[in-house]
């Protein structure tokens, strides 16, 4: 045990008291043992590369590369992702995926190369395979992307799993982003990257590596195009990243590295290239589109650790309505439950639970409830008594069923990687929809389970169906969270047949949008921790889950006024906007730090309420599309280098650049324009760009910026739909795409489509039908005209 170790785990069980840290201790023991009698000993270990190629059997997309020691297959689908595997790995089965892999592209074959290598031609990509395994993927103009050096395993000599190592090769001015939630980025600086779901036990910022939810998905992106790299393997690893320098030594590009280490799993890739919507949109295909959230989960939404009581929860609620503050959802958090037990009630602190949620819903407000993973393990916990029933909890080795100690005390875990489990556990939120719930927020689902010393999760030995093909936790930790959004969504499609499930989970995987979004985990209250806010939401984007957001004003501690604002204001512009805090934290509410930060809160609040139609139009073309709402400003112009090194800033949409205040005593700031003209939305003030500006950031408000021509749908005074019109430059055009959504339920909206132009000294705005082009249905406010 070291000291460490010991401090984080006294830290994390916090109050609980001396019984509950003798439990981790314990708990902590058990771990070692079951992994000392149920995980293979590594002994000695034969090392192998694929040696000379052999021959070839060319198949659909593709075909398959024989080796001396191992065979690739490789298969370039419909939606031009292609896909290779070693050892004869193919794509299947996969938790990324949505549904079955898709159709290979019968125009792609395998081809001879020169030097005995072999060579794949499709649309988007070229694959070119040197006759020693070495893997190159081309634009189609013969631009190398992406080099693969070839791989090398370490195989156990008395059987097991075996490790990998996969190195590649990317241009010298290629730039790193991906990887799942990283509190460093959104751009991956030169480092080691973990790739195994860990809650750091503490609040974090940009230093802690990994967080909650990592994926070996890197979107690279360099003068040539952009690709994204998809490692479909769920175990253990490390990615080590170097950026490549261009005229290194003696005026010689260095290529950038990344090194990939896996502890088992099988090694195989899918790889996607063209420009960033583009490979979004194949990544979308592949791995399913994100879910619809609700409107209400696109308002403001507020959260503690701690509220306590029913009273205390009128109270908050009360606090905004009197100063006229908007507010969607309240969420309670696990001091709701009856001793931390998920699915039950404290009825003494909320005897009319029922009650609350529709007297909040009638306001406009939903209840949203935590749900963690661990089930005390006592019978006559009915949750605990039923899941024995249907035997769901996740077994050791030699059979007995795993314990762990969370908040609720000694807990068992139920293995979500079996279907009847997760059927069974997707009924359970009956008993939540029954309270008055109307959206579920998973939490713990690393799964952590608190530990004296080693990992906080559960032992590596503990077995797992993983979908009938058994295994154990190295192979299904990375996915817990997953396949229990999954079980919380299917669950919910049944119980609540004509809403949107709302879930949002820490942990996760690849393919977690298909069921929900995430939110930042436990960010540390400080100006670090709101840069590592919009990191977290950037990169995630990137790979894919667009629904997201930090606690804001930081999860511990108290946050000054100006920080808080600055918190509140970026947070404003961001899919999740939430604040939350921790049990022993300071106030979270915008009037606990006084008149002037009220004011501004209230500015941001009414904003965030005006632009809701805008965020529902992203979420429908982030569910078409694939494009995240939050995109990095280099997101349309991937070749402009100072954008694709500016991580201060991001696009929300098409239409705006949001330019978030992330230092202590700012009142302007700098903002790198991509090209074209942009309007500051305070002022009216026109920029162009490309090139750096310095534009006001008093602390009323932060800089947002929207692009000419741009059209975008707001909520009007009435609460009606209006178009909010900015000019477009002289002698240009723009327009815009609106989802008039219904707020819920699964009608598919027509998408609206608009063109503005300058007719003399007017912008007319109309809308492009299949018919032709009609007069708006909305009211349409025209901005940027008189302002020029
Ligand atoms: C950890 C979560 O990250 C945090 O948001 C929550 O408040 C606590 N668990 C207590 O449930």
């Amino acid at each position: 045990m070291n000291g460490r170790d010991l401090v984080r785990s006294m830290k994390a069980v916090g109050s609980a008291g001396a019984a509950q840290r003798l439990r981790t201790v314990r708990a902590a023991w058990r771990t070692r043992r079951a992994d000392a009698a149920g995980l293979p000993t590594r002994g000695a270990e034969r090392a192998r590369v694929p040696g000379p190629v052999q021959d070839v059997e060319p198949g659909p997309g593709g075909g398959v590369v024989r080796f001396s020691r191992s065979e690739l297959r490789i298969t370039v689908a419909v939606n031009g992702a292609v896909f290779w595997g070693w050892d004869g790995a193919g794509p299947e089965p996969s938790y990324a995926l949505a549904g079955r892999s898709p159709e290979p592209d019968p125009r792609a074959v395998l081809e001879p190369d020169k030097d005995g290598g072999w060579r794949v031609v499709a649309e988007r990509a070229t694959v070119v395979v040197s006759r020693h395994g070495a893997v190159e993927v081309q634009t189609p103009g013969g631009v190398t992307l992406r080099r693969d050096l070839p791989p090398r395993w370490w195989e156990p000599v008395d059987g097991g799993a075996a490790r990998w190592m996969q190195r590649s090769e990317v241009s010298a001015d290629a730039r790193f982003f991906g990887l799942g939630g990283r509190a460093s980025g959104p751009r991956l600086r030169d480092g080691t990257y973990r790739l195994w779901n860990t809650d750091p036990g503490h609040a974090f910022g940009p230093g802690d590596d990994p967080l909650y939810l990592t994926m070996p998905v890197q979107l690279v992106v360099a003068d040539a195009a952009t690709h994204l790299v998809f490692h479909d393997t769920t175990w253990d690893g490390t990615v080590t990243l170097r950026e490549g320098e261009e005229g290194a030594g003696s005026g010689h590009d260095r290529p950038g590295t990344s090194e990939l280490r896996m502890s088992g799993g099988p090694l195989r890739c899918w790889v996607m290239v063209g420009t960033p919507a583009r490979v979004l949109l194949a990544w979308a295909s592949l791995t399913g589109a994100p879910a619809l959230p609700p409107a209400w989960a696109l308002g403001y939404q507020h959260a503690r650790w701690g509220f306590g009581s029913e009273q205390e929860v009128r109270r908050i609620v009360a606090g905004y309505q009197e100063r006229d503050l908007p507010l969607d959802a309240v969420h309670l958090d696990i001091d709701h439950f009856d001793e931390h037990q998920v699915f039950t009630v404290d009825h003494d602190r909320f005897p009319k639970l029922p009650q609350l949620a529709e007297d909040l819903r009638r306001d406009g407000v939903r209840l949203v409830s935590i749900v963690d993973p661990a089930v005390r393990a006592e019978p006559g916990n009915a949750v605990y008594d039923a899941g024995t029933v249907v035997d769901a909890f996740v077994r050791d080795g030699a059979g007995q069923v795993v314990r762990g100690e969370v908040w609720p005390g000694e807990s068992v875990f139920p293995d979500f990687t079996h279907a009847r489990v997760r059927e069974w556990w997707g009924g359970l939120y009956e008993e939540r929809l029954g309270q008055g719930f109307a959206g579920f927020w998973h939490d713990m689902n690393e799964p952590t389970s608190f530990a004296a010393f080693g990992e906080t999760t559960l032992p590596r030995s503990a077995r797992h169906a993983l979908e009938g093909r058994g295994g154990d936790h190295r192979e299904a930790h990375n996915v817990y969270g997953l396949c229990m959004a999954r079980a919380a969504y299917e669950g919910l499609r049944d119980l609540a047949p004509r809403e949107r499930p709302f879930v949002f989970s820490r942990s996760g995987w690849a393919g977690l949008q298909r069921y929900g979004g995430t939110w930042s985990g436990d960010v540390a209250t400080g100006w670090p921790g709101l840069r590592a806010s919009l990191s977290l939401v950037m990169g995630l984007g990137l790979c894919g889950v667009p629904y997201s957001g930090p606690d804001v004003g930081g999860f511990d501690g108290s946050p000054s006024p100006e920080l808080f604002l600055r918190w509140f204001q970026l947070g404003a512009y961001l899919p999740l906007f939430r604040t939350h805090a921790s049990l022993r934290a300071g106030r979270r509410e915008p009037w606990e730090f006084g008149p002037e930060v009220l004011e501004h809160a209230r500015v941001a609040l009414a904003e965030r309420r005006r632009l809701l139609p805008y965020f529902m139009t992203l979420a429908h073309l982030a569910r078409r599309t694939g494009t995240p709402y939050v995109r990095p400003l280099w997101w349309g112009i991937p070749e402009d280098r100072a954008l694709r090194d500016c991580e201060d800033a991001f696009l929300l949409g098409d239409c705006l650049l949001v330019a978030p205040v992330l230092d202590p005593g700012a009142d302007r700031r700098a903002v790198q324009l991509p090209r074209g003209r942009w309007y500051d939305t305070a002022t009216g003030r026109a920029y162009d760009g490309p090139g750096q500006i310095l534009v006001d950031a008093p602390l009323s408000r932060i800089p947002v910026l929207a692009r000419a021509g741009a059209v975008l749908p707001v909520r009007g005074e009435d609460g009606g739909l209006e178009l909010e019109v900015w000019a477009p430059a002289r002698g240009r055009t723009g327009g815009g795409l609106v989802v008039p959504d219904a707020g819920d339920g699964w009608e598919e909206p027509e998408i609206e489509r608009y063109v503005a132009r300058w007719q003399g000294r007017k912008v007319v705005v109309e809308r492009e039908g299949e018919d032709g082009v009609s007069a708006p249905p909305h009211p349409v406010r025209v901005r940027g005209v008189e302002e020029r």
